[in-house]
C-alpha cells in the first residue's frame, strides 16, 4: 500500500533521531511491499527561524492531508525568553489541540536487558513492568484561560482576583493564573480511551486525580465512574497524585493502564520513563477519534546533545512503531520494528545514555541503522 505521513524533525537532536527512525520506516516498506512518502514540514524552533511563527498554518494544513505525523522533538533555549505563543512549545500544544488529538498514549516497559538501566532495585522491577500512560491531551489547565496581570494598576482586576482567590484584596504586585478545568465530555471521552485499552491489556484502570483538593478532579472521579459502568470487567482504582508519583517508585508492577490529566500525566509519565532507565526508549501516540495520530517521543530536544550523534532514536523509532499499528493498522509491521529493537538490545548494542561495562557502543545513526537491519532476520 501506499501512504503519506508528515515528518516534522524539529530541534535539537530532533532531526537526527528522526533521520535515524528514517531508514526503519524504509526497511518495513521494503519487507512488506509499502510505500511510504514522507511530507517534511517545520515546526517549534525551526519553524520560528524561518517564518517567525511556531506553528506555520501550511504545517497544520498539510498534516491534515496525511496519514500520521511524525514528530522528533521541539525547544530551544535560544526561545526561553519570548512569550507562550511565540516559543517553539506552542507549536506543539498547537497541534494537538487543531488535530483534535486528545488521548495520549505514553506506554513505560522494562525491557529485560535493561533491568540493570533502572534506578530501582532490582526485586521491585523483577519480572517485567508495562505500564500504559493515558493521558489527557487537549485540555486541563494547557489550555485554561491564563494571564499575568499588576495588581493596582489594571482597572476591574480586583473583582477578578476575588474571584480567583476568594480574597478581598492583594498586596501590589505581578498576579500570573493558569486555570485548570474539566468539561464532563473531556473526561468521558478519555476515560472511554483508558477502559478500552485496559481491554487488551490486564483490565486494570487506576484514574489519578487530586480529587481531595480539586473541583475539576471531583468531576474526574465522577465521570470515570460513570464510564467504568460500561466496563464491569475492568478494576477502576482512583488514586490521589502524590499517592501516584510514591506508588510509582515503590511498587509499579500495581498498575496496568494510568489515566490522568494533561499536566499530571506529564509529569507522571517523565517519572515512569525513569524507571524504565531511560527517557530515550519511551515513545508515544497521540490520538484523536480516528485513525489519525501524531507519533513522538516522550523526551525533549536535548539540545545541549544536538548534532552529535549520541541521541538514543529508540523511542523516535517505537513511536514510528506505533504510528505503523495505530494509524496504518499495520500491526505485524510493528511488532517487527518492536522485535527488531529488541534484537538489537539483546546483541549488546548501547547508545550512551543506557551505556554499561562490556555493552557495544552505537551512534544515533548506527543505532537506527542496525534496528533497520535486525528487521526481517
Ligand atoms: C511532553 C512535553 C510537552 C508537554 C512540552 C514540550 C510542551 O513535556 O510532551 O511531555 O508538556 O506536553
Ligand atoms: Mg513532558
Amino acid at each position: 500500500m501506499d501512504y503519506t505521513i508528515a515528518v516534522i524533525k524539529g530541534d535539537g537532536i530532533g532531526p537526527e533521531i528522526i533521520d535515524a527512525t528514517i531508514p526503519v520506516l524504509e526497511k518495513i516498506c521494503k519487507e512488506y511491499g509499502h510505500r511510504i512518502k514522507y511530507e517534511y514540514l517545520l515546526a517549534g524552533g525551526a519553524a520560528l527561524d524561518e517564518h517567525g511563527e511556531p506553528l506555520p498554518k501550511k504545517t497544520v494544513k498539510k498534516c491534515k492531508e496525511c496519514s500520521a505525523v511524525l514528530l522528533g522533538a521541539v525547544g530551544d533555549p535560544k526561545w526561553d525568553s519570548q512569550p507562550g505563543n511565540l516559543r517553539p512549545e506552542a507549536a506543539i500544544l498547537g497541534l494537538r489541540d487543531s488535530l483534535g488529538l486528545y488521548a495520549n498514549l505514553r506506554p513505560a516497559m522494562v525491557y529485560d536487558e535493561l533491568e540493570y538501566a533502572s534506578p530501582l532495585k532490582h526485586e521491585i522491577i523483577e519480572g517485567g513492568l508495562n505500564i500504559l500512560i493515558v493521558r489527557e491531551l487537549t485540555g486541563g489547565i494547557y489550555f485554561g484561560k491564563r494571564g499575568t496581570e499588576v495588581i493596582g494598576e489594571a482597572s476591574g482586576i480586583g473583582k477578578f482576583i476575588d474571584h480567583l482567590r476568594g480574597e478581598k484584596t492583594l498586596p501590589p504586585g505581578r498576579f500570573a493564573y493558569d486555570v485548570e478545568q474539566y468539561s464532563e465530555f473531556e473526561i468521558r471521552r478519555i476515560a472511554n480511551v483508558a477502559f478500552e485499552m485496559a481491554m487488551k491489556r490486564e483490565m486494570r484502570v487506576t484514574s489519578v486525580d487530586k480529587a481531595n483538593v480539586l473541583e475539576s478532579s471531583r468531576l474526574w472521579r465522577a465521570v470515570m465512574e460513570e464510564v467504568h459502568v460500561k466496563y464491569p470487567q475492568v478494576k477502576l482504582d482512583h488514586m490521589y497524585v502524590d499517592n501516584a508519583s510514591q506508588q510509582l517508585i515503590k511498587a509499579p508492577r500495581q498498575f496496568d493502564v494510568i489515566v490522568t490529566s494533561n499536566m499530571f500525566g506529564d509529569i507522571l509519565s517523565d517519572e515512569a520513563s525513569q524507571i524504565t532507565g531511560s527517557i530515550g526508549m519511551l515513545p508515544s501516540a497521540s490520538l484523536g477519534d480516528g485513525s489519525f495520530g501524531l507519533y513522538e517521543p516522550i523526551h525533549g530536544s536535548a539540545p545541549k546533545y544536538a548534532g552529535m550523534d549520541l541521541a538514543n532514536p529508540v523511542a523516535t523509532i517505537l513511536s514510528a512503531a506505533m504510528l505503523l499499528r495505530y494509524s496504518l493498522g499495520l500491526g505485524a509491521e510493528a511488532d517487527a520494528v518492536e522485535k527488531a529493537v529488541k534484537d538489537y538490545l539483546a546483541m549488546g548494542y548501547r547508545t550512551q545514555d543506557i551505556m554499561s561495562d562490556g555493552m557495544i557502543p552505537a551512534g544515533t545513526r548506527e543505532c537506527g541503522r542496525l534496528i533497520a537491519e535486525f528487521i526481517g532476520h
